[in-house]
């Protein structure tokens, strides 16, 4: 089918959309919902068999859903209709949920329905259930659509007695009163409302939005007290236990002064400086070991790495390292493995340039600890997407193995021409190819797991859900770490390493990419500093680029 996804913005669940049906043989194109011109503009120039809605914010136009049908995927069961859905489902504390897929007609959210999936609700901040169960369920749903639409089907009304509008989910119903709600209602508020637009309160007078939170079983004190922090996260007492909050965004009165969603402890500034530093419950860097297998954990919210955290990852895999597990797993975090560098810690820092600097070199040093660790194996296990460095920073282990639905970003140039750095110089060709690494890195689209296996950059794609995944990958790691020929493998690895260093050591590579870098963030062409800038300040597109809108380019 000829399909023209209509988007607010190419957000994950678009991604995986779009890598699937371009997987099933589908014609694609996108373009961005600016404005209704624009919507009519792309329907007349692809002339598409049907327009697909996997994220939007406004109604598309009449005369467009009477033309070709526009199929809706609502983040909802059947009947469910209004823009905060997965809101509501998190802080009603809702057993199942689900997604509907229907066709756009006059009214928000009420067309007929072509398909629905529903799941069973986990205890999550609402963007996770976004991005595992709401997508996968998406995708089967889609699925079911595009069957049904192309076998001649029809869609189905909704029963009536099934309606439930609900309007967008009021600030005043998930704030928290911290003298009298305890953890588990305090952590729905919050998860409700992560990613955004976060839980607004007062933390030391100051205005703030809350994200992030985990429940802290050991800290206790006066309900709304701060006791401790840890790694940038703080710690809260509610009636009955604490919980972590780890990050915050400060609410600034003058619209001309955005802020950024940042580690709370450095949102909170002074008021924070005097909180012990405690390690509790939660943690976003951890190691395990079992079966002569090491799992090395780093969760970071949104995948996101600053330099203080590539550090403590650096150490950890040092420690790691040094018990010379037979196999080792970087297990990265189950919605994403690695997104790069943290560009909004970097658009904080009083030179985002020196910061830029400082975060590339510590990354590297993470990806260069993989490289030379020549008595354990490496594996990449990637449960959640992985984007731009975080790519190629799991490109540094012997082995790659992806969740079949994660997605990916091989490619740094939407960053504003971001040269990149992570060794990919290395890394990317010794897999793919000198050619075929140019034609990853310049494509500037997502990848699906089972095209990164093809195209080398992925070893093995399994697994549906990430706790399948994750005994496949504990599985395979196993029989790996008891496999006889783990030694001879191991000898193998080293010898490339040694000849591959004799040919141009690992140190050159890193200098040549950074040589281009520096002139990314100190030279005269300031694209990656805007192109950060509209990242982490979420400036919406004023125009699809083309790289994603085929029908708009010559060739
Ligand atoms: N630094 C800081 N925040 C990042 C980030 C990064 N490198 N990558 C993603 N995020 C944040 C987003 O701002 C967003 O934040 P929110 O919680 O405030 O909404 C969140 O992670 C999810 O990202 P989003 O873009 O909505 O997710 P997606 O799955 O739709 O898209 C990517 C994934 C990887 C395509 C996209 O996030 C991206 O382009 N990231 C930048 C990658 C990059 O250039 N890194 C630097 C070079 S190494």
């Amino acid at each position: 089918m000829r399909i023209l996804l209509l988007v607010h913005a190419f957000n994950s669940l678009a991604q995986r959309l779009f890598v699937e049906l371009a997987e099933r043989g589908h014609d694609l194109t996108i373009e961005f919902d600016v404005n209704d011109a624009v919507t009519r503009e792309a329907v007349a120039a692809v002339r598409p068999d049907l327009v697909l809605a996997p994220f939007l914010k406004r109604a598309i136009p009449e005369d467009v859903w009477r033309r070709v049908p526009c199929l809706i995927v609502h983040p909802g069961p059947p009947g469910d209709r209004g823009p905060s859905s997965l809101d509501w489902a998190v802080l009603e504390g809702a057993e199942r949920w689900g997604v509907t897929v229907l066709q756009a007609d006059g009214e928000f959210d009420a067309g007929p329905v072509w398909a629905s999936q529903t799941f069973p609700m986990r205890d999550a901040a609402k963007a996770g259930l976004y991005r595992r169960e709401v997508t996968e369920a998406a995708v089967t749903a889609v699925m079911q659509a595009l069957e049904r639409l192309t076998g001649g089907g029809a869609p189905m009304p909704v029963d009536p007695a099934a309606v439930r509008s609900r309007p967008v989910l009021p600030w005043s119903s998930r704030a928290i009163d911290w003298a009298a709600d305890d953890t588990a209602t305090v952590l729905r508020k919050i998860r409700s409302a992560d990613g955004v637009p976060g839980v607004r309160d007062r933390v030391a007078g100051l205005h703030v939005n809350l994200f992030d939170a985990h429940p802290e079983s050991r800290l206790t004190g006066p309900p709304g007290a701060l006791l401790a922090q840890h790694h940038g996260a703080v710690c809260r007492a509610t009636v009955d236990g604490a919980v972590w909050i780890g990050h915050m965004k400060r609410r600034s009165a003058d619209p001309a002064a955005p802020t950024l969603k940042l580690p709370a402890a450095m949102v909170l500034g002074d008021a924070a400086v005097g909180l012990p530093e405690v390690d509790g419950d939660h943690r976003d860097v951890w190691y395990e070991e079992s079966a002569g297998v090491g799992y090395l954990h780093f969760p970071f919210y949104n995948g996101a790495m600053g330099a203080g955290q590539c550090a403590r990852l650096l150490a950890a895999l040092g420690t790691a390292l040094r018990r010379a597990p037979r196999v080792l797993v970087l297990m990265g975090g189950p919605d994403f493995w690695s997104n790069g560098i943290h560009l909004n810690l970097i658009e904080a820092a009083d030179s985002p340039a020196d910061e830029s600097w400082r975060t590339i070199n510590a990354i590297n040093d993470v990806a260069r600890a993989v490289l030379t660790a020549g008595d354990t194996l490496t594996v990449s296990a990637l449960a959640g997407n992985a984007g731009a460095g975080g790519v190629f920073l799991a490109l540094a282990a012997d082995r790659v193995w992806a969740r079949r639905g994660a997605v990916l970003n091989p490619h740094y140039r939407g960053m504003g021409n971001l040269y990149g750095s992570e060794y990919w110089t290395y890394v990317l060709p010794r897999r793919v190819g000198a050619e075929h690494a140019r034609a990853v890195t310049e494509a500037r689209l997502p990848m699906g797991a089972p095209e990164a296996v093809r195209r080398g950059l992925v070893d093995e794609a399994f697994g549906t859900t990430v706790e399948d995944f994750r005994a496949g990958v504990r599985a395979r790691a196993e029989a790996l770490a008891a496999d006889p020929v783990l030694p001879e493998l191991l000898a193998e690895k080293r010898r490339r390493r040694a000849a591959d260093e004799a040919e141009k050591p690992l140190e050159r590579y890193r200098e040549e990419e950074l040589e281009r870098m520096h002139l990314n963030f100190y030279g005269f062409d300031p694209s990656y500093h805007v192109a950060r800038y509209n990242f982490v300040f979420k400036i919406p597109k004023s125009r699809t680029p083309l790289y994603l809108a085929r029908h708009r380019r010559a060739d």
